[in-house]
């Protein structure tokens, strides 16, 4: 079947000229001897105006007596209408029904609710909030991939089943096949893991991080992009207990191009979703987020704000009245205070530097202070945190202490040590977080609109 995108991406040369289209109903009227119908088959954002004629299609009552939802085949000509609202439409010379829909199919021709919208998300791809964003989301992963092989990054796969907590937080689901009523206990009444699958408690991953990190001392640059996994028990916008990661890992590389990459990174983004989803993102910029297509073009074209924590709370403590939650040095800044940065003091992206050890992971490189770390974290306006970036610790004296310090076992990373007996170099990574990504692009304003089948506390119903 010929897809309704290469209809209009080929309008002149397939004019006069016989194609099969399959889709789906989303409007349809019977004018008594002839009828349209607005066919969508998900390519692209239009529809495809079908006019149907008695005498010309074989069936014509059974094609008029569809509802929306319907799925047809439709065999037509191409016909040019540069008068009409439409381009073109397909004047159609048979038209088959595959399947029928009721008239309780729940997508009738209005506006629905978001928040219905989650409640029928098997149905939900099919509307044009929905289709745009998924279409988008696809083309995003389209764009990172090319991003990162253009410039010779090898793609690795990291595990999902892990036995680490990259990020030392605690948030993981666990991976048993333990008899959760009847736990098998060591003598001193732990539970005894060694009669579990892997012999040991398993996770699912946080991060890809320090798996890529062992594949970085082998082949310099790589990045992993998959899903992780994180039973946080926050019910906010940006919160999602299965989300996707995309995270480089560069040898050789520091903290300033750890950075140069993440900035570089998001603009390849932005510039490829607008060149290659314009009708989607046209939509997003009159109906979901006025002004978003400006915004970006902007953020793609200029560069990104660099400040470190220390001048970061130095400023936000002037507006402390402002916050819920005071800023002073050593807190975390909370996305309240990400927001404010990056959407009224700087009116951009920003990378946020040096954080405190306290509150960064084991893994981050500690600098000359002995107070802070190389971490960068990149805020967007609208969102807050969309990335987290760091050096990493690459001497081994240091490494081993810090891991000693948050109160974890050497003996549990031995591996990872083994990195810093063998050839250990300078490098560096990041983690953007895949659906504030998209949120960012389509000016979506929850996580639970740009994941197909959102899970987040309380909810995995499919
Ligand atoms: O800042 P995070 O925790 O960093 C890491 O996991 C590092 N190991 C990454 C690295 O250096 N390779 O997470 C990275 C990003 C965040 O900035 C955020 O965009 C996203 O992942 N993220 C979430 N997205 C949705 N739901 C959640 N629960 C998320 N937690 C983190
Ligand atoms: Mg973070």
């Amino acid at each position: 079947y010929t897809k309704v995108a290469a209809i209009y991406a080929d309008s002149e040369a397939l004019s006069g000229k016989e194609v099969q289209v399959g889709g789906w109903v989303r409007t349809i009227r019977d004018m008594k001897t002839f009828g349209f119908i607005e066919l969508n088959d998900g390519s692209c954002f239009r529809n495809l105006q079908v006019v149907f004629a008695d005498g010309e299609v074989a069936n014509y009552k059974e094609i008029a007596g569809q509802n929306v939802g319907a799925a047809l085949v439709v065999t037509g000509t191409v016909v040019l209408t540069p008068e009409a609202k439409q381009p073109l439409e397909l004047r159609a010379s048979s038209v088959r029904v595959e399947g029928t829909s009721s008239p309780e199919y729940p997508l009738q021709k209005k506006r629905h609710s978001v928040e219905y919208l989650r409640t029928i998300q098997h149905l939900r791809p099919r509307t044009n909030l929905f289709s745009a964003v998924f279409r988008v989301r696809s083309a995003a992963a389209y764009a990172i991939h090319e991003f990162f092989q253009e410039r010779g990054f090898v793609y690795i796969h990291t595990p999902i089943i892990t036995a680490s907590d990259c990020e030392g937080a605690g948030e993981m689901f666990r991976v048993t096949t333990l008899d959760l009523e009847n736990l098998p206990r060591t003598g001193d009444g732990a539970v005894d893991y060694g009669e579990d699958f892997f012999g040991k408690s398993a996770n699912l991953t946080v991060s890809g991080q320090l798996n890529a990190e062992n594949f970085a001392m082998a082949f310099g640059d790589v990045y992993t992009f998959g899903p992780t996994f994180r039973a946080e028990n926050s019910n906010t916008q940006r919160h999602a207990a299965e989300f996707w990661m995309i995270e480089p890992e560069m040898a050789f590389t520091d903290l300033k191009g750890d950075m140069d990459v993440a900035e570089a990174m998001i603009k390849h983004i932005i510039r490829r979703v607008m060149e290659r989803c314009p009708d989607d993102m046209n939509f997003f910029n009159s109906f979901v987020d006025k002004g978003l297509i400006e915004r970006l073009s902007h953020v793609a074209s200029s560069d990104f704000a660099r400040v470190s924590y220390t001048e970061a709370v130095d400023l936000l403590k002037q507006h402390n009245d402002k916050f819920d939650y005071k800023v002073e040095w050593g807190c975390d800044l909370q996305t309240e205070h990400e927001r404010y940065l990056t959407e009224q003091i700087y009116k951009k992206p920003v990378f946020v530097t040096d954080y405190p050890k306290e509150i960064k992971a084991f893994y981050m490189r500690l600098n000359e202070d002995g107070k802070t770390v190389a971490a960068s974290d990149c805020l967007v306006p609208g969102i807050g945190e969309i990335i987290g970036g760091s050096q990493r610790e690459e001497r081994l004296d240091v490494l081993e202490r810090r891991i000693r310090e948050l109160g974890m076992k050497p003996e549990d990373y031995w591996w990872y040590l083994d990195l810093r007996r063998y050839g250990s170099c300078t490098h560096a990574g990041f983690g953007l977080g895949f659906e504030r990504m998209v949120m960012y692009l389509t000016g979506v304003s929850n996580i639970r609109d740009v994941l197909p089948h959102p899970r987040t506390v309380g909810n995995a119903e499919f």
